[in-house]
């Protein structure tokens, strides 16, 4: 058996695709985690996985990217800021709701944050925004709750807005204290655990369309469905597509910026 029989013979067991994880960084940890259990063959491994809970945790853990970015594809979050939160808020009193899953160390909330205090906050005190962010991996809820970035995640943000929410400090640039109010950091496993409802926005960008397994997507779609009130809003990543189920649950609505409405 090759590495990729490997994948596609344990992706299944984990509930994730085998594709995205032909990369070489991969294959190299997953050399290293065989040769530290006394492993040759990727056949010996695969079986040792199947049978074993926790070295499916293990391998979880080290298959996962977290990469991300502050403005990851800027034209989304124009849509947000020009379409998507004049129309939430037309007759809306109370608060607005959006919930980061994968939120990584946090730039993608962070950013629904600035966008707020900076186009909304001023014009609509009657409303609240509450943005819950979650990830399953607590090491990087830590990060995002400590807010320290480096230069390559902030390439997409607009200058006037890097000079004035982040600080340079030790060659890392830290984030104002200001955008922290707004969000609710939670470590969550979304193919495992339920969804939060209530949710007027759902940030679910790269991770379950890319990583996850057809089968977890449409667990997954449904649990996104219920998270929703009427008519919210779904962004998934630029370069994913839904489950062809998807059109029972939702309704595309900005198709080049991967924005869908619950029907
Ligand atoms: C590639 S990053 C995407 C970050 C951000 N959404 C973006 O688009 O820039 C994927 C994130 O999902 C997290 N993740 C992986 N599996 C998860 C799961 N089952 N539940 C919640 N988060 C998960 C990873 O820890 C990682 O931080």
């Amino acid at each position: 058996m090759d590495f990729e029989g490997f994948l596609r013979e344990i992706t299944p067991t984990l509930g994730l695709q085998w594709r995205p994880f032909q990369r070489r960084g991969i294959r190299r940890k997953i050399k290293q985690r065989m040769a530290q259990l006394g492993f040759s063959e990727f056949e010996d491994y695969a079986s040792q996985v199947k049978r074993d809970e926790g070295e499916q945790g293990y391998l979880i853990r080290i298959m996962r990217v977290t990469i991300s970015r502050f403005f990851r594809d800027f034209e989304v979050f124009e849509v947000i800021k020009n379409s998507i939160f004049p129309v939430l808020l037309q007759g809306k009193e109370g608060e607005i709701k959006i919930w980061s899953i994968g939120c990584a160390s946090g730039e993608e909330p962070y950013s629904l944050a600035i966008l707020w205090r900076e186009a909304f906050e001023k014009k609509c005190p009657g409303i609240q925004l509450h943005i819950m962010a979650t990830d399953v991996d607590e090491k990087m809820i830590q990060r995002a709750r400590e807010g320290r970035y480096k230069k390559s995640v902030l390439k997409e943000i607009p200058s006037q807005i890097l000079e004035h929410y982040f600080k340079k400090e030790d060659g890392w640039y830290r984030i104002d204290p200001s955008v922290k109010p707004y969000i609710q950091w939670k470590g969550h496993d979304i193919l495992r655990e339920d969804p939060f409802l209530g949710m007027d926005i759902l940030f679910c960008r790269n991770l379950v369309f890319t990583y996850f397994s057809k089968e977890s997507q449409i667990d997954t779609l449904k649990k996104l469905f219920l998270s929703l009130n009427d008519r919210g809003y779904l962004v998934i990543g630029k370069n994913e597509s839904l489950p062809l189920t998807y059109p029972t649950l939702f309704t595309p609505m900005y198709s080049r910026e991967k924005i869908y409405r619950k029907v």
